[in-house]
């Protein structure tokens, strides 16, 4: 069932994609995959994007092409590389679906033309099927990310509150489908999501420049700002102890994660402590840190340890820890802020 706004932001569809063109047309930003755009461009930008902000991509996406021009390259690059190549941008899994996706792309004879063709490979979840099919061959479905549902949310002044993001995409999809472009779904899609990077912010959107304003339900109410409404989350808090420890050499202990830890396999952290890694009575931790993930918050406490021989006994016998020399540091792949943590301590 559709909402009377969504009825009539569905039968001026035609009026409403010629003003979000004629806008996009003159003020798209310019980024480096607008310019002489391939599929493989769109996709390692797509990949990109998903959890990180275009102006944190840019340079990222840049040495990424220049090193791994197509999907031949990237499918011959080792795991590391591509690894380290990501750090800085998280989300890690990203990196490692972008390298299988090319590995099985530089497989095919062509790669697929249809969102319905790309879901099938692996790693690619519907945002990205939709992205890449429709900007790199005009397949007409829609993109819905988080940018996307603010803005039709607030177009039909939706009101309903979503558990989450999840959530809202399922909801607001039937009318993004309604809408996309069906002659020119890639710039529809981009725009739409530009739109909502540029104008529709979430706090303050900039409804006075905006191109559609006149097709906007919750502006014409003044409930722009208010729109779309999301069931409070709850922050769960996270304390974590680290041993910073420095042999004679200078070679830092790091723990490596393994296949067996999804999210941050391959990658190097400055270790928790406990098990091998024991936190004298009573220290004091020389590096205090917050940061949060999602609705994760995280205290990061982190204590310098003496490298004793008890100890190098004992790290002897977990497998996930390894010291790296000074010269080895650059090249080991870090999570998160750890490099930065690092550069602070040593
Ligand atoms: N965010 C992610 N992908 C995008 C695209 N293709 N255009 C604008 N914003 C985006």
């Amino acid at each position: 069932m559709l909402s009377a706004e969504a009825e009539t932001l569905i039968a001026n569809a035609d009026e409403f994609r010629r003003d979000l063109h004629v806008w996009f047309d003159a003020h798209h930003r310019l980024l480096p995959w607008r310019e002489r755009p391939s599929v493989y461009k769109t996709v390692v930008s797509e990949f990109m994007c998903q959890q990180t902000q275009v102006g944190t991509v840019i340079p990222y996406f840049e040495r990424w092409v220049a090193r791994w021009p197509d999907f031949e390259s990237l499918a011959a690059a080792d795991e590391a590389a591509v690894l380290r190549a990501w750090e800085g941008l998280g989300y890690y899994s990203r990196a490692r679906r972008l390298h299988a996706l090319a590995r099985e792309v530089a497989r095919m004879p062509e790669p697929p033309r249809t969102a319905d063709g790309w879901i099938e490979l692996p790693g690619v979840g519907a945002y990205t099927a939709a992205a890449i099919a429709s900007i790199a061959f005009s397949d007409p479905v829609a993109v819905v990310d988080g940018n996307v549902v603010r803005v039709i949310s607030r177009l039909v002044c939706d009101e309903r509150v979503f558990k989450d993001n999840g959530a809202a995409v399922k909801a607001v999809e039937p009318l993004a489908r309604a809408m996309v472009d069906p002659v020119f779904p890639g710039d529809f899609n981009q725009a739409m999501m530009e739109l909502g990077a540029t104008v529709c912010y979430r706090r303050r959107p900039l409804c006075a420049l905006c191109p559609v304003r006149e097709h906007c339900a919750a502006e014409q109410r003044g409930l722009a700002e208010e729109l779309p409404k999301f069931l409070p989350r709850e922050t769960q808090r996270h304390e974590v102890d680290r041993a910073l420890v420095i042999d004679a050499r200078g070679a830092v202990l790091l723990r490596r994660y393994g296949p067996d830890s999804p999210t941050l396999s391959g990658l190097c952290e400055i270790p928790a402590a406990g098990g091998a890694l024991r936190l004298p009575a009573r220290a004091v931790p020389e590096l205090v840190r917050k940061r949060s993930i999602a609705n994760r918050s995280y205290t990061e406490n982190i204590y310098r340890v003496k490298a004793t021989d008890a100890l190098r006994r004992r790290v002897a016998g977990d497998s996930g820890l390894f010291w790296a020399a000074p010269a080895e540091l650059a090249a080991v792949t870090l999570s998160g802020p750890h490099r930065k943590w690092l550069g602070e301590l040593l």
